[in-house]
Parts: structure tokens; sequence; C-alpha cells
């Protein structure tokens, strides 16, 4: 099954809570970007913010695009089945995080940049429960799709079939409903998508839109 989660960063920021409950019934979570201005020339939410959207009862996933993605990461109370993203180029254990956002019964995704060759991440695909392939340069919402990505999915899913692993392939940057099809059709299994959800006049109706594209495959 797909899942879509609309992101956060593209949201009225003064209307978070309502476009939040109005999103709700429609979707399977919220993703939440969270920058330092640091990691990537962008900044968003500390984790009081993070934790209060968590507490509205969603499950949420959670991209940490950030310099200590584990010391954000102690700060957060989500329920558990939350996704929580890091990237593999952050400066961290990334054994030990996996271990530490599993044993709170959260699953754990490893982001891959557009520049990063996706076979940094084999050493930990038997670990983690996702892929987080980037379609975007991270930081910033409203980007065009960068269509290497495709190969780059087609890369993982290669890889799933033949050693039999089961982590889901996510995508996040650029996905509207001009391209949400072929990237479903490549083997994605999550979409965050930003603009294609909060640039439209009706949001519901958009994610509407999106879903109908993929779930009628
Ligand atoms: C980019 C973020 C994405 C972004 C998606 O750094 O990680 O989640 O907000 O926004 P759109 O869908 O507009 O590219
Ligand atoms: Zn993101």
């Amino acid at each position: 099954m797909v899942c879509i989660y609309p992101s956060l960063i593209a949201a009225d920021p003064l209307c978070l809570k309502n476009e939040i409950q109005l999103l709700t019934p429609y979707c399977a979570g919220f993703h939440l970007d969270i920058m330092d201005n640091h990691f990537v020339p962008n900044i968003t939410w500390g984790p009081y913010t993070v934790n209060a959207i968590a507490q509205l009862g969603k499950p949420v996933w959670i991209h940490l695009m950030i310099e200590k993605p584990d010391l954000f990461y102690e700060k957060l109370l989500l329920i558990s089945g939350s996704l929580v993203s890091f990237h593999i180029e952050s400066n961290i254990d990334i054994f030990k995080f996996i271990k530490i956002i599993k044993e709170k019964k959260h699953k754990a995704s490893i982001a891959i940049s557009p520049k990063t060759p996706i076979s940094e991440a084999v050493p930990f695909l038997n670990d983690i429960d996702q892929v987080l392939v980037m379609s975007v340069e991270p930081g910033f919402s409203g980007q065009p799709f960068l269509k290497a990505s495709l190969d780059r999915v087609s890369e993982l899913v290669l890889y799933r079939q033949k050693y039999n692993a089961t982590f889901r392939i996510g995508i996040d940057g650029g996905i509207d409903e001009t391209n949400i099809e072929l990237v479903v059709k490549k083997g994605v299994d999550d979409c965050a998508i930003g603009s294609g959800i909060f640039q439209q006049s009706d949001y519901v109706a958009a994610l509407q839109r999106l879903q109908g594209l993929v779930f009628s495959r």
C-alpha cells in the first residue's frame, strides 16, 4: 500500500493546526522537515513544536536535516510506529542511531541526498525500515523533481528483490500529480508531498487526486 504524507513545511505556518485537522482523515500521517540552518541552509521547528504536532495523534514522519540528529531525537515524544529519517551524510554512528530508534519502537529510515551514491546505504539496508530517496537537494519546498531519482529508486528495488529485503522506499521532493504515478510504478512506497498539496487551492481535493492516481493502480 502506498502512503502519502503531506509535508508541513509547505503549509501556512499560521494555520498549521487547521490544516493538519483538515487533512488528518485522508492521509497516512504528516512529514515534518527539521532543519537547523547548518546541515541545510534553512530552519524550521524545534522539539516543542514537533511534539505538539505529534500529540494531535496522527503518525508523523520526522525528516532530520540537522548536524546532530541523535540529540534532537532524544527530545521527541512520538507515538510508536512513527517514522524517523536521518541523513547518511550526517556525521553520526549510524548503526547506533538505528538501534536507538528501534528501541523506542519507531521506524528507522536513512535519507540519501541526490549526489550521494545509493551504494553507500547498502551496509544498512538489512537494519532499516525505509530508505528515503531525496528527489531534490534538501532544504526547501517547491523545487523541481530530479529525474535521476527514478534510476536511484530502481537501484533500490533491484537490491530489494535480489536479497529479499523488506525496507520500504520513500521519496521526497517535487512530487505532484504529474509524476506520482511514475515514481510509484518504479517502486516507491512512501511519498512526502509539500507544494503538490499546499500550493493547490483545495488541499483535501489535491490529496485525494494524488491518492486516486496511485490507489487506482
Ligand atoms: C526538502 C524537504 C521536502 C520538501 C517537500 O528538503 O525535505 O520534504 O518539503 O516539498 P515539495 O513537495 O514542495 O518539494
Ligand atoms: Zn522532507
